[in-house]
């Protein structure tokens, strides 16, 4: 394993903006030299004044000693002239997203540093490989991605293009623990790690919508508090931009020669055209003008608890549930397992004949009145915890009768669960997420993109999901997740659905897919 660049060493950042100014605080925080060069006139020393003023906000929190800060701010230098950055031991680039403009900075550089100087781009989207191309020497030529804000966010892809040597990434890799961060390895591959095994958590999201399952504020309320996710997809689009969003998922679906898997929304394009980009226009998904009311989750009128419910079989994961309604004052029967319902369900006393209460499994709760020849059917979402979630999606058949959908919903309140219906959508909203996103990452271990273990955390850190979707895979059950994603596909008919071999080869032997 190489080493880390040793503190006082010097690590040139061409690029002074947002993402730019981030890492020269980082590097300079750290003992690292720092030159930092912007192709506008002024914008090194703006950003060296918009460090300096974020060190003093942490010193006057208390979480920096003044010395500390002024050192940091000392070691940074801004240099006019590329040539400027020849005593560097790696370069990090972080200028505008564009090709050309990268490519034409790489060889410039390449002119003037050391040959064994270090090249990385901070780029979110191109092909490091590509962008190595350009150059005289591949190997020494890597990506390192940060995520914004970089001061603040742990995560760090190193990616490798394909002829990047095992030095440059074990120095990368090493260098950027040093610097107190999370760094995973990657190759190049579109959307490297994050970008790409998060996209079906919008693209869901957004399918979801389309569909008319719920509003965005049910859809985001049952993503938060059901699937434990920090944001709603909604939400979180607005706070990226949903045009920053669309391009990145845009840019995904290209480099993918238009794979259905990524296709962005309609709905998405819509409303950028209409220039509503989310939070930075005032308005996206949600309307941010001064005084405008933030809309509230749909959530069922409250019914009455039941007296009793059975049982059927094992629960599984969705016991607590059973417990959370135990402990409510209703009578639990516990009953041998229904062959209608494998997996389990709960019956729910009232209405005629009472409902059933089952977890989706990818299908619709109509289809599996077809499959079963219950009508009284209502089907649960996935919860990340069913000890604590909130709230809970219910699907109802459409031969599922007022009241014993009535009995249903009350019964989960009585658990002191709010309930959002959907309309009878397939996987509702965070199996179908989850099943999807779990899907998304073993194909990303299926092609290499980076280790199990890699992923999970990289999500984790990079945009925080509760869970990383390969050990939430494994907590599930591969085998739920491969018939979530299969009955997925049997309803839309689409190759959006297919399912990653890698799924498919867990599930048949049980094994795991997390690291
Ligand atoms: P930005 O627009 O805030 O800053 C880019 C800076 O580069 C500007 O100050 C501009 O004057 C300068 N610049 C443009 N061409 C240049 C050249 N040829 N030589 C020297 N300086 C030049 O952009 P931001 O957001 O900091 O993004 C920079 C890079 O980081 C992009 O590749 C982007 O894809 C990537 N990135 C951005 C993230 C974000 O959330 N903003 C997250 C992760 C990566």
């Amino acid at each position: 394993m190489a080493a880390a660049l040793p503190p006082g060493s010097t690590v040139a950042v061409i690029g002074a903006g947002t993402m730019g100014a981030g890492i020269a605080q980082i590097a300079a925080l750290c003992g690292h030299r720092v030159q930092l060069h912007d192709a506008r006139l002024g914008a090194g020393d703006a950003a060296k004044k918009a460090i300096a003023a974020a060190l003093a906000n942490l010193v006057a929190k208390g979480r920096l000693a003044q010395a500390d800060a002024d050192a940091a701010v000392g070691r940074i230098a801004t240099v006019v002239t590329l040539a400027d950055s020849c005593v560097a031991q790696l370069v990090i680039e972080a200028i505008v997203e564009d090709l050309a403009a990268k490519r034409e900075l790489f060889a410039s550089l390449e002119n003037v540093v050391a040959p064994d100087c270090i090249l990385a781009s901070n780029t979110s989207s191109f092909s490091i490989t590509a962008l190595a191309g350009g150059g005289r020497h591949p190997e020494r030529f890597a990506g390192m991605h940060f995520f914004n804000p970089a001061p603040l966010m742990p995560l760090v892809e190193i990616v490798s293009g394909l002829a990047t040597s095992p030095a440059t990434l074990d120095t990368l890799f090493a260098t950027t623990l040093a610097w107190g961060k999370t760094p995973v390895r990657a190759s190049s591959t579109p959307g490297f790690i994050v970008n790409r095994c998060a996209r079906p958590f919008y693209t869901e999201g957004l399918r979801l919508l389309a569909e008319r399952a719920a509003d965005p504020a049910t859809l985001d309320a049952v993503v938060r508090e059901a699937g434990g996710f920090r944001m709603g997809p909604f939400e979180l689009i607005d706070l990226i931009g949903l045009d920053v969003n669309l391009a990145v998922t845009a840019s995904i679906w290209g480099a993918y020669f238009h794979d259905p898997r990524y296709a962005p929304s309609v709905l998405q394009q819509e409303r950028v055209t209409a220039g509503f980009l989310g939070r930075k226009t005032g308005r996206g998904f949600y309307d941010y003008a001064a005084g405008a009311a933030k809309p509230e989750p749909r959530t069922e009128a409250r019914r009455p608890a039941p007296a009793q419910v059975s049982v059927h079989g094992d629960p599984g994961i969705a016991s607590p549930l059973v417990e959370r309604i135990a402990a409510a004052g209703v009578t639990v029967q516990r009953e041998r397992t229904d062959s209608r319902f494998p997996g389990g369900a709960i019956h729910v006393a009232g209405g005629s004949g009472g409902a059933w209460l089952a977890l989706t499994d990818g299908r619709t709760a109509t289809a599996r009145v077809a499959a079963t020849g219950v009508r009284e059917l209502v089907l649960f979402d996935l919860a990340l915890d069913y000890a604590t979630a909130a709230r809970l999606a219910v699907a109802r058949a459409d031969t599922c009768g007022d009241p014993a959908y009535a009995s249903a919903v009350g019964a989960l309140q009585a658990a002191g669960i709010a309930v959002s219906a959907l309309d009878d959508v397939a996987g509702l909203a965070v199996l179908r997420i989850v099943a999807m996103l779990a899907n998304e990452a073993a194909d990303a271990v299926v092609q290499g993109v980076a280790e199990p273990a890699a992923i999970d955390l990289a999500m984790q850190k990079g945009v925080g999901y509760p869970r990383g979707p390969l050990a939430w895979a494994d907590a599930l059950g591969a085998a739920m997740v491969r018939d979530a994603v299969a009955n997925l596909a049997a309803h839309y008919g689409a190759d959006r659905y297919r399912l990653s071999p890698l799924l498919a080869r867990r599930a048949a032997t049980g094994g795991a897919l997390g690291g």
